[in-house]
């Protein structure tokens, strides 16, 4: 497994490739990551996954800091489901030479919804260090993982809106067998926590399944979500909402591609899910 930690041998190596396909992470890479290197195999012979916690996109008090960085138990992960895959694991300097990054990409007002309500500047991090990533690898298809479903359209409607040649591939959402979404940060949950986290899933199952038998209170669905959350000991519930999937405004009662979004604190771990669905 070959990993390269400058731009420049990153080029070198690009060279010399046909097709690529590229995934992006921030490390600590689980079963949910490999889904989308499994994809990206399937289309281009070489494979780059990108390693890098993007300060960029953490505000003041996030886990920046204590984000876990695991190269090379990550490597290793990679190598068993990819012969001919690449690790990108630029350090900070590498990618932010001036410390500041001076040129930013500022998405639209979808930048300050859902997640980007609570964590401003987020998405303005993600879109300028995903443009810098694939202006250095040069991919022909990027996979991205519908468990971060906001990033996921900020990315889509980027690459649309500014022309960049490259295909991206949404790929579903791994979970563990009760339901969970795998995560990175589900490392910071307690036994106890791990065992409540699940509810997210079964609330997101619950709603899908009482807007497929006619309900269309959306508002009255998300409250009752919230409601057991909180009475379960969940801090804080930062937003349920059904959006519509493909625009990601809020759902009308005439949209048949809907979408649920969750973002919930259990304890000091912030979860995200989602669940998109066609009625
Ligand atoms: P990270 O959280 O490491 O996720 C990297 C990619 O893996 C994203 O596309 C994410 O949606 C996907 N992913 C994470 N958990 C998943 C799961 N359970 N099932 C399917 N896909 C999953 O997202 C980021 O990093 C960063 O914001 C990044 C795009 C790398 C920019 O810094």
């Amino acid at each position: 497994m070959q990993i390269i930690h400058t731009i420049a041998e990153l080029r070198a190596w690009r060279k010399q490739q046909s097709r690529v396909a590229f995934v992006p992470t921030m490390g600590n890479l689980h079963a949910g990551h490999m889904a989308l290197v499994d994809e990206a195999r399937k289309h281009a012979d070489a494979v780059v996954v990108s390693i890098f916690v993007n300060r960029l996109q953490f505000g003041q008090g996030e886990d920046f800091d204590r984000y876990p960085r695991t190269l090379q138990q990550d490597a290793a992960l990679v190598a068993t489901h990819c012969d001919n895959a690449v690790i990108f694991a630029p350090d900070e300097k590498e990618l932010y030479p001036h410390v500041i990054q001076q040129y930013k990409v500022e998405p639209p007002a979808i930048q300050d919804e859902l997640c980007g309500a609570f964590r401003p500047g987020h998405f303005r991090g993600v879109a300028t260090v995903v443009t810098k990533l694939f202006n250095i690898v040069q991919p022909d298809v990027a996979c991205f993982g519908k468990k971060d479903f906001q990033q996921l359209f900020v990315i889509q409607s980027m690459v649309e809106d500014l022309n960049m040649a490259v295909q991206i591939v949404p790929v579903d959402t791994g979970r563990a067998a009760d339901g969970l979404a795998l995560s990175s940060r589900n490392g910071y949950l307690s036994e106890a926590e791990r065992a409540e986290a699940p509810r997210i899933h079964f609330h997101l199952d619950r709603m899908q399944m009482a807007i497929r038998g006619g309900e269309r209170d959306y508002a009255k669905l998300a409250q009752e979500a919230i409601d057991d959350l909180k009475a379960r000991g969940w801090v804080e519930v930062d937003y349920i909402e059904v959006r519509n999937s493909k625009t990601l405004k809020p759902a009308t009662h005439t949209d048949h591609e809907l979408v649920i979004l969750v973002a919930a604190r259990l304890g000091k771990t912030r979860l995200i899910d989602n669940m998109d669905f066609v009625i």
